[in-house]
């Protein structure tokens, strides 16, 4: 497949409460459009399935139109196919972008794609812009590849030794790590999500100035687990709240950055275990806690050290978006795993807890 013939997909994730739908030709970006929920769920202090199905409903005809208008293109048809995600994520979400994606395909007669989000988190850094330069200074990213896949809903280190091959070496064994942030955030007051706002207000932190546990830092294997982070938070907090009355608000930075040094150190540890054992040429993080900007920094010091190149998400490819889903869309329209027949394309459906 040369340049002149890539391919440009239409692809739409609904997977939990961002309605997002973005164009691309071949890994380069045409256009990539994301409705925000947080002003529907942030009183809630999480994502409410029900109101996040009817908010997708609403706006999904939107985005798609505004995509295909930034993209310049005039008639579906010019499109090859359409790329949806089917899991894993909220099953009343997903119905609403897999019923949308079905639709679009069977009328226009276009191929259809279903995709893993977590493959599009995992791929995220490699997404360019529509002039086919990478977001982020990227040189080389020669295979295997060692990945760090931290979002909501999942955190998982992921071997791969080729493009659709993917090998789960750790997972977290019960909270994800920006479920860890999420949570931690409610129990503080400080809105949603948690993690957007906790990393903000540790700027002005200290680090070191709250002890908390780095759990299973210690057992032999890759695998996390963030709830008895966010069971030693809940105690800690409710004593410094009795001890410290109305003061308790001064110390919420140096709590934040204390809470986030926790997580980002419980990831790097086994991020390094297995680098111990494993030899990665390129080593990516990708999900919404990618964003963090001390995970950034602490990741980048290390790999150095290994003399492993290390990339990340631009910024706005950290969070759900459907650009992300667009690329392993592409990789899977190079590699002919497509639904071409109305039959096949029918039987798509959405499977919330899939895996790789
Ligand atoms: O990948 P994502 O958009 O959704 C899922 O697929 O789950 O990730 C959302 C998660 C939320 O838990 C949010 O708190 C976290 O990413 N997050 C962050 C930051 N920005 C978003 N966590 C830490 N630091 C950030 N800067
Ligand atoms: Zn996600």
């Amino acid at each position: 497949m040369n340049n002149t013939h890539l391919p440009k997909i239409l692809a739409i994730d609904t997977s939990c409460d961002d309605t997002s739908v973005a164009i691309l030709e071949g890994d380069k970006v045409l256009s990539s459009i994301v409705s925000s929920q947080n002003d529907i769920h942030r009183e809630w202090g999480g994502v409410v399935p029900s109101l996040a199905k009817r908010a997708h409903q609403e706006y999904i005809q939107p985005c798609i139109q505004i995509a295909l208008k930034r993209a310049k293109i005039k008639n579906i048809k010019q499109l090859q196919a359409i790329a949806v995600t089917y899991g894993p994520g909220l099953a009343p979400s997903l119905e609403v972008g897999i019923f949308q994606a079905k639709q679009l395909s069977l009328e226009n007669n276009l191929p259809l794609i279903p995709v893993n989000h977590m493959e599009g988190h995992l791929l995220s850094p490699l997404l360019k812009n529509s002039k086919g330069n990478y977001y982020s200074k990227i040189i080389t990213t020669t295979l295997p590849w060692l990945v760090l896949v931290v979002s909501g809903g999942h955190t998982e280190i992921v071997w791969c030794k080729k493009i659709g091959t993917y090998e789960v070496l750790g997972r977290t064994l019960d909270d994800a790590a920006g479920e860890a942030f999420d949570k931690v955030a409610r129990m503080l007051d400080l809105g949603y999500p948690g993690g957007v706002v906790i990393s903000h207000l540790s700027k002005q932190g200290n680090p070191e100035q709250y002890k908390l546990p780095r759990p299973m830092s210690t057992s032999n294997n890759y695998d996390f687990s963030f709830s008895g982070l966010k069971t030693a938070c809940l105690y800690q907090t409710n004593d410094l709240k009795q001890q410290l009355g109305d003061q308790f608000a001064d110390i919420i930075p140096d709590y934040c950055a204390s809470l986030q040094e926790a997580i980002v150190d419980s990831l790097l540890i086994k991020f390094k275990r297995v680098l111990k054992k494993r030899k990665p040429k390129t080593a990516l993080v990708g999900g919404g806690v990618s964003a963090n900007l001390r995970l950034r920094k602490k990741f980048r010091q290390t790999l150095k050290k290994y003399n492993i190149p290390i990339y990340f998400p631009y910024q706005k490819f950290c969070m759900d978006n459907a650009a992300m889903i667009g690329l392993a869309a592409f990789h899977k329209y190079k590699r002919n795993e497509i639904y071409t027949t109305a039959e096949d394309i029918n039987k798509v459906d959405r499977i919330p807890n899939l895996t790789y």
